[in-house]
């Protein structure tokens, strides 16, 4: 049998050697070794304060707790093997690439931004179409599944280049109108501006000052800081992550998101638009995606920071906001069966510390469709939570955030997969994946989006189906141990992408239609099919944008085995 060997090399030492035969469990990858150390990445809380030490899963773990493991083992500068006619290793027991692959690179090589002679990012969309408003911009989250493709390709130096460029911008006075942003904002996008009389190229970025609906970026540090992480983790070159630039650029990003305030609650409080849903839908507040990310972003940071001078009293602040957070959001935005009736039957008007329905939610304020939606065995975290407002949407990325970054325990991992599964039509339909679930309409669409054209039901961000969602999905199905639902995904997408020409985005209640007004040839797209397929195809990717549980930050739940009925 052929082993798979991801060769460890971080500040010259290898620490541990283990290998793990996965034979009996369904589904296999090859056997694995695993050399392994303890390394920058691997500090956990544990060797802070409140830690403890992670520890390799023993033969009678199951399979998701092997892949937890994998965190801690990574594949620096490794070619994913698409390079070659037959990879041998990953779910399949041979591999032979598909067509769509040499497409995808091509196109993803093709929107590469160059800045001085030297790669910087890929733009958003490779479209003709006039109106290219900022769609012929470099986004920061746009750029995130690009990287991690070039990343697992051994190809890291755009990535770098990229993160010191951003970090670059980062530090510019940012000004809207006569209102001066936060030192730690990082941009929504960039471009290149040549100047072919002086023959010279410039940067410029949009803060949120020219966006449509000048919405703020809260999502771009923390991607930011999560790509920081994977760059790391995935070249074994802490060198980037230890200057001091950008350590202060950490600082800058989470003294913004740590700053005191007369917040009650422990999770981030964000205007409309914030994130990838970059309009008006309904998700100012607590956005589980911001939520998410910002779990994420916290435990990266954690093990990027220098544990010395400034870096000292931020780590402490962050570890004390990683426990509170993870208890509120384990304990109030998931949903499951037993959590859905019991709000059903709230009483309301409680006062004191013995509230049981601590954020007055109104039983009336159930929709309809949220009792059929709910699977006898699943669950899930809700779209926002907060004074007497509960929304119940699902969204994509931020419950497949909270798995990769072990914000979900084990049991709301496993519960989130089940609800993929049994609510396949509704969330993965003819095309992967609904950023969100269900649309909004009618009144409420009016109301909500303030009458968006591009967001009527089912389309865009208003239920529209996302093909960069798949890199995500393939991701969380390979944490918890569930390919099988990856690879379904993917041969639906495989059937329309290219043929489509890589949309944006597509509409309809199960993704049947290319989107509106969605561009072709989006970057995100195609760079979302072709780290899906490379997670797959080597499974120990997983390890870069992955992070295994903590268990110091498991809350004292009693209702944790309500999913089992
Ligand atoms: C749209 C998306 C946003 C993305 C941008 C560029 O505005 O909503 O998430 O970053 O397009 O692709």
């Amino acid at each position: 049998m052929s082993a798979l060997t991801v060769d460890v090399q971080q500040n010259g030492s290898v620490h541990e050697l283990e290998e793990y035969d996965f034979s009996r469990l369904p589904d296999r990858p090859r056997a694995l070794n695993l050399e392994r150390q303890r390394s920058f990445d691997e500090r956990s809380l544990t060797e802070m304060p409140l830690g403890l030490s992670p520890r390799p899963p023993s033969r009678s773990d199951n399979f998701s707790r092997a892949f937890e493991y994998l965190d801690s083992a990574f594949s620096p500068g490794k070619r994913s093997g698409f390079n070659t006619p037959r990879s041998q290793f990953g779910y399949g027991l041979t591999y032979e690439p598909h067509p769509m692959i040499a497409e995808a690179w091509d196109n993803i090589r093709r929107s590469l931004v160059y800045f001085r002679g030297q790669p910087v990012g890929t733009i958003a969309a490779l479209d003709n179409s006039d109106e290219k408003l900022n769609y012929d911009q470099v986004f920061v989250r746009d750029f995130v599944p690009s990287a991690l493709a070039f990343l697992m390709n051994g190809e890291p130096e755009v990535v770098k280049n990229f993160l010191l460029k951003t970090l670059r911008l980062q530090s510019w006075e940012k000004k809207i109108d006569r209102f001066h942003l936060g030192e730690g904002v990082m941009p929504a996008s960039f471009k290149v501006l040549h100047d072919p009389i002086r023959n010279t190229e410039t940067l410029i970025a949009d803060f949120g000052e020219t966006a449509i609906g000048r919405v703020a970026p809260v999502d771009s540090g923390f991607w930011w800081i999560i790509l920081l992480r994977a760059y790391t983790k995935s070249t074994g070159d802490n060198s980037l992550a230890e200057k001091p630039e950008c350590q202060k650029g950490m600082r800058l990003i989470l003294s913004l998101c740590l700053s005191e305030g007369f917040d009650t609650f422990p999770t981030l409080l964000c205007a409309d638009g914030c994130s990838m849903i970059d309009r008006r839908m309904g998700v100012y507040g607590y956005p589980i995606e911001i939520q998410a990310l910002f779990f994420m972003a916290l435990r990266c940071a954690m093990l990027l920071l220098k544990h010395d001078g400034p870096g000292k009293e931020l780590i402490e602040r962050i570890v004390k906001r990683l426990h509170a957070l993870s208890y509120h959001m384990r304990s109030y935005f998931w949903l499951d069966l037993k959590q859905l009736n019991d709000i059903y039957r709230y009483k309301t008007e409680e006062y004191s510390h013995t509230a049981v329905n601590k954020f007055n939610i109104m039983p009336d304020s159930l929709p309809e469709w949220v009792f059929d939606f709910m699977p006898l065995h699943g669950g899930y975290f809700v779209g926002n939570v907060g004074p007497s407002n509960m929304d119940f949407r699902w969204f994509c990325l931020g419950n497949c955030v909270a798995i990769l970054s072990s914000l979900a325990t084990h049991e709301q991992s496993m519960a989130i997969m089940d609800l993929i599964e049994s609510r396949w039509e509704e969330l993965v339909g003819d095309m992967p994946l609904k950023v969100c679930y269900p649309a909004i309409e009618n009144h409420e669409w009016r109301i909500v989006t303030g009458c968006d054209p591009k967001n009527t039901r089912w389309s865009y961000h208003n239920g529209g189906s996302w093909p960069v969602l798949l890199w995500l999905l393939t991701a969380a199905c390979i944490k918890t141990g569930r390919p099988q639902i990856a690879r379904r995904a993917i041969e639906l997408a495989e059937m329309r992408l290219s043929k489509d020409s890589w949309p944006e985005y597509y509409d309809g209640k199960l993704g049947r239609y290319i989107g509106k007004q969605a561009r072709k040839h989006q970057t995100w797209s195609t760079a979302g099919y072709l780290v899906a397929k490379m997670l797959l195809e080597d499974p120990s990717h997983l390890g870069m944008i992955s992070i295994e549980e903590d268990k110091n930050l498991k809350p004292v739940l009693k209702r944790s085995s309500s999913w089992t009925f």
